[in-house]
């Protein structure tokens, strides 16, 4: 049997680093996906450049129909899925319109929600999936008392996180939303309400996929050197891969439903008073 690995949005960026180091370390085939097909064809023959082979194939994972052929297509051609990054992601700096807002939770995670439904089907027994959240997604990104105490809940559901994705933009569309509910003032509130929700619904993730024995993990890659941050950042996207690669390959499979920081520590998600939020400031070249 042939393993697979797939990483979403990898044309570009960590997502692209973290394809590029599976392909020299994992023993198996690894997909680079893209939304859009020129950008995708570009990055692989970059990698082909420095002797890499990844598959190939689209994958815009706000659209239904993209994520079901992609499903269909691994389905017929290797049976299953051992290693899924759920890498894809948009931040929209200081954009408060609703339209803006609505992009940022569809693409960072409501498309977690069609990748749950048509994907982990297919994820094998002992497999990994790793959402690449952000410090953003920590839970001392959220100000609201009754949003932390709800989205702490150890039976939390699924109906819990859309809700709150829903209380944000709701509260956005009505132009009621108070952004002081929002740690640091409220900036990039969109993206860090979306990578919040990412983050708990890893929860509810790993608890339904315990009897297969897979382990399902968010994680914060650091500040790296992309276009997301317009090239501010400590690390370059290689450097950035690592954390992610060791907890795709290496990290004990008891590492489970857990949030973790760029340097591979496991922190507490639930520690929302903790210094662990996004400061816009550190954007300032
Ligand atoms: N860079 C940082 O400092 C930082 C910090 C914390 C967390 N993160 C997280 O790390 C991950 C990678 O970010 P990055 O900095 O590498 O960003 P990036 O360079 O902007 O790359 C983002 C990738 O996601 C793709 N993408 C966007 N929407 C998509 C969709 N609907 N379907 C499929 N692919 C889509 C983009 O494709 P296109 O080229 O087509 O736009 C691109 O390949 C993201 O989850 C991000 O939130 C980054």
């Amino acid at each position: 049997m042939v393993k697979v690995a797939v990483v979403t949005g990898s044309n570009k960026g960590i997502g692209f680093a973290i394809v590029k180091g599976l392909l020299k370390r994992f023993d198996g085939v690894v997909y680079l996906t893209s939304r859009d097909v020129a950008r995708g064809q570009d990055a692989v023959a970059k990698l082909n450049e420095l002797g890499l082979h990844p598959q190939y194939h689209q994958l815009d994972v706000t659209d239904r129909d993209s994520v079901a052929k992609f499903r269909d297509h691994i389905e017929k051609k290797y049976g299953g899925i051992d290693i899924l990054v759920n890498n894809a992601a948009v931040a929209n700096i200081e954009d408060r319109t609703y339209e803006a807002s609505k992009t940022v939770v569809d693409i960072n995670y409501f498309s977690i929600l069609t990748i749950q439904e048509l994907l982990f089907p297919l994820v094998r027994n002992n497999g990994r999936i790793l959402n690449i959240s952000s410090d953003c997604g920590h839970l001392s990104n959220i100000r609201n008392e009754y949003w932390i105490q709800r989205l702490s809940k150890k039976d939390l559901t699924v109906e819990d996180v859309n809700e709150f994705a829903n209380w944000f933009l709701d509260g956005v569309k009505n132009g009621t939303f108070d952004y002081g509910d929002i740690a640091d003032g409220g900036t990039i509130a969109s993206y860090r309400v979306a990578k919040v929700a990412l983050s708990a619904i890893t929860r509810v993730q790993q608890k339904e996929l315990e009897a297969k024995n897979i382990s399902v993990n968010s994680m914060h890659p650091g500040l790296v050197q992309t276009d997301m941050t317009r090239g501010v950042g400590f690390y370059d996207i290689d450097q950035a891969a690592d954390t992610p690669i060791y907890l795709v390959l290496e990290a004990p499979d008891t590492l489970k439903g857990a949030y973790i920081w760029y340097d591979k520590q496991v922190l507490d998600w639930f520690d929302y008073k903790a210094d662990y939020y996004f400061k816009i400031r550190t954007m300032i070249k």
